[in-house]
């Protein structure tokens, strides 16, 4: 397949503020798209100016959320050079996705080298205040105009791209974590590992809940005991108990995140014991109170690493240390950002430059 490249005529003024820039509010001039058709497979590939697409309001996305997504990132660096964290990654788990939710496969290299040539062409969006970067959603919909359940037979795929600050509003401030005791994320044989924009909406009552409470994320339980933590919607849970690193196994309800691999490849290499294993709701209010528990992070794309500065569970709510980010989080903090900024060197090859 080649890939057309399409002008676009009025370019939009770039971010004049990137201390204002929020999270994924503003996007850039040019988008990438391409087409699935049955019988024909992908086609018609190009790169063109963002703006809406027309579809049809039957078509399957709208009804049964045959979707699916990517988070990834682009880092301007202090020599101007842009980079990207590991997105050979996100390519292939955005076809492990596609496979759970029964869409077409892209063809990683194709796609990869698609979303390169992209960013290069819209690499003046990428910011350069420290803590910014350009956020990369692949995405993939169902298309096909046709209420019967069953798999659509035409998709879009398209790539946009949005330069952003720190997820949270504070930046690298603690967040404060509810943990949900009825409503539940993700059970076992669901969709749970796959990025698919259901398991977000599923979540969204129980965070509204969080909210009026005064919390900013919900830590979600197993489904069938409510009794072991699995992870936050956004990001993936990491816990210093013990001196240890210990975080929920991979078992098909928790996203196999490319930030949680990242850091517990880091954490190991500076000499902490990692235990996947499955936490228990008590262990972490317990933990919280005697000290066994002295940190609690989470890990993602568009989070980076987060520092939990509280719980609460069942109406009692319990204070992390001393409420500030802990000395370990903000020390893997630096070291993966320094990674992806260039500032130190990238032994694991995870960094592809322009
Ligand atoms: C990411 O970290 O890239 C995510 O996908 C989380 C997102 C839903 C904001």
């Amino acid at each position: 397949m080649d890939l057309q490249i399409l002008p676009i005529e009025n370019p939009k003024p770039k971010v004049s503020d990137e201390n204002k820039l929020v999270f994924g509010k503003q996007f850039t001039d040019r988008m990438f798209v391409m087409e699935y058709d049955g019988g024909r497979g992908w086609h018609s590939p190009r790169i063109q100016p963002y703006g809406p697409f027309s579809l049809d309001p039957a078509a399957m996305v709208f009804h049964y959320s045959q979707e699916i997504f990517e988070g990834l990132k682009a880092f301007r660096r202090a020599d101007g050079q842009v980079a990207l964290f590991r997105p050979a990654d996100n390519v292939a788990r955005f076809n492990r996705s596609a496979r759970r939710m029964c869409m077409p496969a892209v063809d990683e290299s194709f796609f990869l080298d698609a979303l390169l040539q992209l960013i290069r062409l819209e690499a003046d969006w990428v910011p350069h205040n420290e803590g910014t970067s350009l956020y990369i959603r692949p995405t993939m919909i169902a298309t096909e105009p046709m209420l019967g359940v069953r798999p659509s037979s035409q998709y879009l795929c398209y790539i946009i791209l949005s330069p952003v600050g720190a997820y949270y509003k504070g930046g690298v401030a603690p967040v404060k974590i509810w943990i949900s005791d009825f409503y539940v994320r993700a059970t076992e044989g669901g969709t749970g590992e796959a990025k698919t924009g259901g398991n977000y909406a599923a979540s969204l009552y129980a965070a509204k809940e969080a909210a009026e409470n005064g919390y900013d994320q919900v830590l979600w339980l197993d489904a069938k005991e409510r009794r072991y933590v699995e992870e936050v919607g956004s990001m993936n849970m990491l816990f210093l108990y013990d001196g240890k690193i210990v975080t929920s196994p991979l078992r098909g309800t928790v996203l196999d995140g490319i930030t949680r691999r990242s850091a517990l490849t880091l954490l190991d290499e500076m000499g902490y014991q990692i235990e996947e294993r499955a936490l228990t709701v008590d262990e972490v209010m317990e933990g919280a109170q005697n000290g066994r528990l002295t940190e609690a992070f989470g890990t993602g794309t568009a989070v980076v690493i987060s520092p939990v500065g509280s719980f609460c569970y069942k109406g009692s709510c319990v204070q992390l240390g001393d409420g500030r980010p802990g000395r370990l989080t903000m020390e893997l903090y630096d070291r993966l950002t320094a990674i992806q900024y260039g500032k130190e060197a990238d032994r694991h090859q995870w960094v592809t430059l322009l």
